[in-house]
């Protein structure tokens, strides 16, 4: 397909979000060099963020990730319906949940308490294997994982599991409550706390493959958090997980979705025209209004009514009212006739990299009064994906996959490669990323 015809489709489509897996491929690495002595978990629970699980999933693990990570069972057996062969860790369970599915698909399950260890081994009983358990403590986040005095006796329980075959203690692990809040005294306390609990399941005879805490701010800024595993989400996906620790590009992190929209309809006001529910906005002149055809039906935040920030034609406007369901609406200004540059049609990007000037989903976060996390995580399933720079195993290389062509970001990854100071590799592909 030529440029220009993947350039029409693009538009016309009423959003879309464009997924950059360059970017993701680019991202892994570059915290694989963040933390050198560790492999890396790419976390891809609830779609992968948003960013859609199975081409992210891919995407990481070509990039360098060994292990991924789900929240649910189910998101964990979507995985390895679809083929998906690596280490796999799913760390959300409820009494009852598809334990023997779990086993029997190869899935490392983590439990915190007795009660999920038994239904484990009791699974793994029925299905004559061997579960791959990880032992999940609350070195101190206060919510999932076992207490350090319940440790002792979930590890005696693991134990026991271990000599009669049902079970196997793959990891030990546990969660920071405050990694995004560098110099936070409960981060020396956890750390503290998560080598003591591993210390004691070892000496009680435990032989984990991997022990490990950090989340992506833990692995940008605590070398000494990452143990064997780094266990990345939000950084895979070129989003800082918090303004305090620093944007994507201070660690060589580049956002994976740009999120925009066609342009529905154009028209002119007059002065003192109130615009969208509860009129709280009110144009000071003439002036032409652009109507963005999302709304918080698409995951785009109603607390951003007023505030979130849009790039349209070039110029950075702000959502003019309250954002409703499906749509909301900016004000383009007087000068602006409606013609086709800013007419029906046009381009409305509400969040990117950044380097056409749009704004991130971090600005977005800030309008909101959130996280970037939840940004990107929320965009709903009516917004496409639209997946640039896949690259397929060789099996599926007849695959009927028509966005490979060279398009106009192309420009752009070159100069995020050069950027990206961790990257040792110089081999370019055919969209000027670096390829291993
Ligand atoms: C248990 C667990 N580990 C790792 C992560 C990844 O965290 P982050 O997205 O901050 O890297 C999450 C996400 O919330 C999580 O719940």
């Amino acid at each position: 397909m030529s440029h220009q015809t993947h350039q029409t489709q693009q538009r016309a489509l009423r959003a879309r979000a464009e997924i950059d897996l360059s970017a993701l491929r680019a991202n892994v690495r570059a915290l694989r060099a963040h933390a050198p002595g560790s492999a890396l978990m790419a976390v891809v629970k609830a779609d992968a963020y948003g960013h859609g699980v199975l081409p992210c999933a891919r995407a990481a693990l070509q990039g360098g990730a060994t292990w991924l990570g789900a929240a649910l069972p189910e998101e964990a057996l979507a995985l390895r319906e679809a083929g998906i062969t690596a280490p796999l860790l799913c760390w959300l369970w409820t009494p009852g949940g598809p334990w023997r599915e779990a086993v029997e698909a190869g899935i490392d399950v983590s439990v915190s308490g007795l009660w999920a260890l038994d239904e484990a081994a009791a699974a793994a009983r029925a299905a004559g294997r061997t579960a791959r358990v990880q032992l999940k403590a609350d070195s101190g986040l206060g919510r999932n994982g076992a207490s350090p005095a319940d440790w002792p006796e979930l590890v005696a329980a693991a134990r026991a599991a271990e000599a009669e075959g049902a079970v196997k203690v793959t990891g030990l692990w546990s969660h920071f409550a405050c990694a995004d809040e560098p110099g936070h005294p409960s981060i020396a306390a956890q750390l503290d706390s998560f080598r003591d609990l591993v210390a004691y399941g070892e000496k009680e005879g435990l032989d984990p493959e991997v022990r490990h805490i950090a989340n992506s701010p833990a692995t940008l800024t605590l070398p000494e958090s990452h143990f064997d595993l780094v266990r990345t989400g939000i950084a895979v996906y070129g989003v800082s997980p918090s303004p305090e620790i620093g944007t994507p590009a201070d660690f060589g992190l580049r956002p994976v979705m740009t999120l925009s929209a066609s342009v529905a309809l154009v028209k002119q006001v007059p002065g003192g025209h109130g615009v969208s529910y509860g009129h709280h906005y009110v144009t000071d002149g003439d002036t032409a209004l652009g109507l963005v055809p999302l709304g918080y039906a698409d995951g785009i935040p109603r607390h951003a009514s007023g505030r979130g920030p849009v790039l349209v034609g070039g110029k950075r406007l702000r959502v003019a009212g309250r954002i409703a369901m499906d749509q909301f609406v900016v004000d383009l200004g007087p000068g602006e006739p409606g013609g086709r540059l800013l007419g029906e049609g046009a381009e409305a990007v509400l969040f990117g990299p950044g380097d056409r000037g749009e704004p991130t989903a971090e600005d977005w976060a800030e309008a909101a009064g959130t996280i970037g996390y939840e940004i990107v995580t929320r965009i709903g399933k009516r917004v496409p994906r639209v997946y640039l720079h896949e690259k397929h195993e060789k099996h599926e290389k007849h695959e009927k996959h028509d966005k490979h062509e060279k398009h106009d970001k192309h420009d752009k990854h070159e100069k995020h490669d050069k950027h990206d100071k961790h990257e040792k590799h110089d081999k370019h592909d055919k969209h000027g990323e670096r390829e291993e």
